[in-house]
């Protein structure tokens, strides 16, 4: 070792397959020849500690980079419990890059497939360098092979890779593509014998403003590495008690990581608990009533009645953890170590649009109950909330909580440019469409990604945007650098495809479509302005059979566009970005704001007047009555209240 440390110049690739062995002292040592017994304990006197590895290798060594790959148990080890690389690497002579991948985190134990001539890990890499990945790029990095390796283990349910970088290391490349695909880029007029004469009609892969669902799996791209650390930070949280808080900026990609990310790689069998694939798992949103939602899914069909249980579980938040286990599968459990994945998605909608105090905190309760019972059982449900970075302090205020928050959350921040660039370039290849050369480099250079802090994560949105707008200017299969310009880019292509919606309708329904969208937006009071979920029942009672077609005619073109997300029966306005980047919605909120608070004032106080038993103290008098009438008298506005 110490002789190829010294001779290396450029690069030092340090690869060990075999048994790693823990001293007592919880060292990681690597077996050699000289390991005759695998007992716990002898590691210090058989085996090689992987410290003095890693001295033999760095103390002499002139390269610029040394790549070390460890394929055995416990791997992690082989970096500084605070998760970075050992600072020894400072303090030796030589400065060098370093890039440490392994097979396993700190106390995992490596996989070796009986019947397979390699361990999982090894198989997997060698397999990548030989028969290379159909979706991958021309040039195979040490960061893609990182990237394969997680997505080819965690379908298989194995140990997930590991990695820890310094600076720009990963980009290494390690050998040229086997199973590039050629024509995936190219010339627009390049010739192509693969090329359909008259392709038709070919899948949209880009979801534009909405976020990925694990139906879209297949086209979700860039976050291996977030997702795998996400996966380890769930399996920590099956010996802890308390909700794992995933945080970031509005539209930086949470409900996807959760929904196309955690949610398949958890059914792949990524957690390596027995049973664990066929836990089940809910996402919920709080909406204005989270017990509601909540207790709709604890409710087991044909045994729990939901509204009584919603009932139960504001009386006592606690009893939450008995309506998951009877979910599970009986008050004895079916199988007591089976849990429900219960993943609480835009927790922000707890403080920005349920306005009940009370329900808030019994939710809270509720959610966190699931955790360890006073009876000391396991947690019955593992509990995972995402939450908007901006809402992240007001989380401080609610008890339950704040261990969550000590205990290490997961931070959703931007995507690398090698993930950005997977991010575009994964879904066109796993969809068979071509991108015109030169395409993917202008949409990372207009997103901002090659600022020397990165893009601003929240601007995700318009880069999922603007090749789902390319995608509709296709030229058969191949997504062209002039249909990119048509859409306005990247930060035009959100307003352009709005106004060509609006603009297709005729002017009755545009009439129809600007109330609709009204009706889902939150006005700020001195802040931003937010998205509303509003119910389709509400937004269609008290109306005749044609109006109600009508509606539904427009909700349907404004889905269509994915300006509009419906579900389990309500709609909301897809993204904030919509508020943001598309003028005339911006000109119908101020030119109608008053009127719009009016409104919101409204709801918010017959909700709060429905709670108190239609108590009459609540109910408006004076000059406020007077303000209120004389809005709903005006422009029909009594059909508009929900
Ligand atoms: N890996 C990805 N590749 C491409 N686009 C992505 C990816 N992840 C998310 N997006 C896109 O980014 C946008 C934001 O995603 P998402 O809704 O998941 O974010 P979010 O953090 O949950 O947003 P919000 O704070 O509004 O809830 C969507 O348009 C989505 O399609
Ligand atoms: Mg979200």
């Amino acid at each position: 070792l110490s002789t190829a440390a010294t001779q290396a110049g450029d690069v030092l690739l340090f690869y060990y397959v075999g048994h790693g062995l823990l001293s007592p002292s919880g060292e990681l040592h690597l077996a050699t020849r000289a390991t005759s017994d695998l007992s716990r304990g002898l590691a210090a006197y058989q085996a090689m500690p992987h410290s003095a590895v890693r001295d033999v290798l760095t103390t002499h060594c002139r390269a610029r980079l040394i790549v070390t790959v460890l394929d055995c148990c416990f791997a992690g080890r082989a970096w500084a419990p605070s998760g970075r690389l050992s600072d020894a690497a400072f303090e030796i002579p030589y400065i060098h890059g370093e890039y440490v991948l392994t097979s396993t985190a700190r106390l995992e134990q490596a996989f070796a497939p009986v019947g397979e001539r390699y361990p999982a890990f090894t198989g997997e890499l060698l397999r990548l360098l030989r028969e290379g990945d159909p979706a991958g790029p021309r040039e195979l990095t040490l960061d893609h092979a990182y990237r394969y390796l997680s997505r080819a283990l965690s379908a298989r349910g194995l140990p997930l890779p590991h990695r820890q970088a310094t600076d720009r290391s990963g980009d290494l490349v390690l050998a040229a593509n086997a199973a590039y695909r050629e024509p995936m880029v190219r010339s627009r007029h390049e010739p192509s014998s693969t090329d359909a004469p008259s392709p038709g009609e070919w899948t949209c892969p880009y979801r534009g403003l909405a976020p990925f669902g694990p139906d879209e799996a297949a086209y979700f791209f860039g976050r291996e590495r977030l997702t795998a650390q996400l996966v380890s930070r769930v399996a920590a949280q099956l010996h802890r008690s308390c909700p794992l808080v995933v945080v970031g900026p509005s539209g930086c990609g949470k409900s996807s990581l959760l929904r196309a990310g955690l949610l398949p790689a958890l059914a792949g069998g990524a957690l390596q608990v027995f049973g664990s694939r066929e836990w089940p798992a809910f996402v919920i949103t709080p909406g204005a009533r989270p017990l509601a939602e909540l207790a709709t899914k604890l409710a087991v069909p044909g045994r729990t009645d939901a509204p009584a249980l919603q009932a139960e579980l504001r009386a006592d938040p606690h009893a939450s953890a008995a309506a998951v286990r009877r979910l599970l599968g009986g008050a004895d459990g079916v199988d007591p170590s089976s849990r429900l994945v219960l993943i609480v998605d835009q927790f922000e909608e707890l403080i920005t649009t349920c306005a009940d105090e009370d329900e808030r905190v019994a939710f809270i309760e509720a959610a966190a109950a699931s955790a360890p019972g006073a009876d000391g059982r396991e947690a019955p449900a593992l509990v995972i909330l995402s939450v908007r970075a901006d809402v992240y302090g007001h989380c401080a205020s609610y008890a339950p909580l704040v261990p969550s928050m000590e205990e290490g959350q997961l931070v959703v921040g931007p995507m690398s440019t090698g993930e950005l660039r997977d991010a575009i370039e994964g879904p066109a290849r796993a969809a068979g469409l071509l991108l015109e050369r030169g395409l993917v480099e202008l949409l990372l250079r207009d997103l901002g990604a090659d600022a020397p802090a990165g893009y601003a994560a929240g601007r995700l949105p318009l880069l999922s945007h603007a090749p789902l707008s390319t995608w509709q200017q296709r030229e058969g299969r191949l997504l062209t650098l002039a249909g990119y310009h048509a859409t306005g880019g990247i930060r035009d292509s959100v307003a352009r495809i709005a106004e060509l919606t609006y603009g297709s309708l005729d002017a009755a329904d545009q009439q129809i479509a600007r109330r609709l969208l009204l009706r889902m937006v939150q006005v700020g009071h001195g802040t931003e302005h937010t998205r509303r979920r509003v119910q389709l029942a509400e937004l269609l009672g008290g109306r005749t059979e044609q109006e109600q077609s009508a509606v539904l005619g427009v909700l349907r073109e404004l889905v269509d566009a994915r300006l509009v997300t419906a579900d389990e029966g309500a709609v909301e306005i897809t993204r904030e970005a919509l508020l943001v980047h598309w003028p005339r919605l911006q000109d119908w909120i101020e030119s109608d704001r008053a009127g719009l608070l009016i409104r919101q004032r409204l709801a918010d106080d017959a909700q709060a007047w429905r709670r108190e038993r239609r108590d009459s103290s609540f109910l408006y008098s004076g000059a406020r009555l007077a303000t209120a009438r004389e809005w709903a008298d005006r422009d029909g506005h009594c059909s508009e209240l929900d």
